[in-house]
């Protein structure tokens, strides 16, 4: 166990960045099965997927946490949103996206200033994982959004 020898603020990135992750998931999972109602069963499955995807991120930065000898406690799980169609949900998820991409550039930069490559460079990898999250996330908003206003044309 190293506890001593660990920035508390690098600690404080880990347990935001663990209960972000947390909230992803549930987040995503919550709507895979709204819009499966919905009977969008692609989307579902796709969603399904990022919600894994975001298990994969809370599981390795446990296994870093014990690495470094720390307990996981994630502490604020932010309540899962969603909206009225796909395309509103994924405004939401773009935000969350978002706001993963801010997280993990300030823990970056923070690592490098004080010269702590071995976190910088795990934050690192995950910031650039949700900077292609975030893109990918913005198309399939768009393509609902686009999709969606066909529809409202074909309608009326
Ligand atoms: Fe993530
Ligand atoms: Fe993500």
């Amino acid at each position: 166990m190293q506890y001593a020898s660990v920035n508390p603020r690098v600690l404080g990135y880990l347990g935001r960045a663990l209960s972000h992750e947390l909230s992803a998931v549930q987040q995503y999972l919550t709507q895979s099965k709204l819009v499966e109602a919905w009977g969008l069963l692609e989307a579902a499955g796709r969603l399904r997927d990022e919600a894994a995807e975001e298990m994969g991120h809370a599981e390795r930065i446990i296994s870093r946490m014990i690495a470094l000898g720390v307990a996981p406690s994630a502490s604020q799980l932010r309540p899962a949103q969603f909206g009225a169609s796909l395309a509103e949900c994924l405004h939401k998820n773009h935000r969350v996206e978002l706001d993963a991409i801010a997280l993990y550039e300030d823990a970056v930069r923070y690592c490098r200033r004080i010269q702590d490559q071995e976190n910088g460079a795990f934050f690192e990898t995950l910031w650039n994982e949700e900077l292609a999250h975030g893109r990918e996330m913005a198309q399939w908003l768009a393509t609902a959004e686009s999709a969606t206003a066909e529809g409202r044309r074909a309608f009326f």
